[in-house]
């Protein structure tokens, strides 16, 4: 069983996210998608949120569960017997910073490698931030994320 977790914030999960999710559940037996803790980010969604959002626009995926973890990453990925970590590059200004945390996770757990996967390049300039900011704005966002994130974000931003 080729077991791999994909970790990050999804506040909220976007297309590029689910785009990144279908690649690695083709090429690996199951892919845990983790809710994690980035310090230095102050959410909008609740995990609670997150993790609804994320399991409604998973559902159809048999081989993708959703959890979230408050802790090391590669400490959560030993924990459900994890053979590597996910991770998305969608320009060459994603390398540098996923470059050094996968290489300080490695530092961390040998056991536990980082693979890299590129989503479509129509997601390339699609971030979070940015769709929170346009759903704020009251901007058409329906092409970039699922419709549960649509109709989550048009009751945050009424
Ligand atoms: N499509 C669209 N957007 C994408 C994307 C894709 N395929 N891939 C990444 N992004 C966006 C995210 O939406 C997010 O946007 P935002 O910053 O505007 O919110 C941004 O790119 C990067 O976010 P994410 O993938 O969620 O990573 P992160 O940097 O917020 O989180 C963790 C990184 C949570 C995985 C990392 O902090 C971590 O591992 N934390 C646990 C503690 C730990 O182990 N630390 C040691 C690490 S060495």
């Amino acid at each position: 069983m080729r077991k791999v977790i994909y970790p990050g914030t999804f506040d909220p999960v976007t297309n590029g996210h689910i785009d990144v999710i279908k690649r690695a559940s083709e090429l690996f037996d199951s892919v845990i998608v983790t809710i994690a803790v980035n310090a230095s980010k102050a959410p909008l969604f609740t995990i609670e949120e997150r993790l609804n959002m994320l399991k409604e626009s998973l559902k159809d995926f048999n081989n993708v569960e959703v959890d979230s973890f408050d802790g090391l990453v590669v400490e959560h990925a030993k924990n459900v017997k994890a053979i590597g970590i996910i991770r998305g590059l969608r320009a060459i200004s994603d390398f540098e910073y996923e470059f050094q945390m996968a290489l300080m996770n490695r530092k961390l757990d040998s056991d536990i490698t980082t693979v890299f996967l590129m989503p479509h390049e129509k997601y390339t300039y699609l971030n979070s931030s940015l769709i929170r900011n346009l759903a704020e704005l009251k901007a058409d966002i329906s092409e970039f994320v699922p419709k549960t994130v649509l109709l989550a974000l048009s009751k945050k931003f009424k």
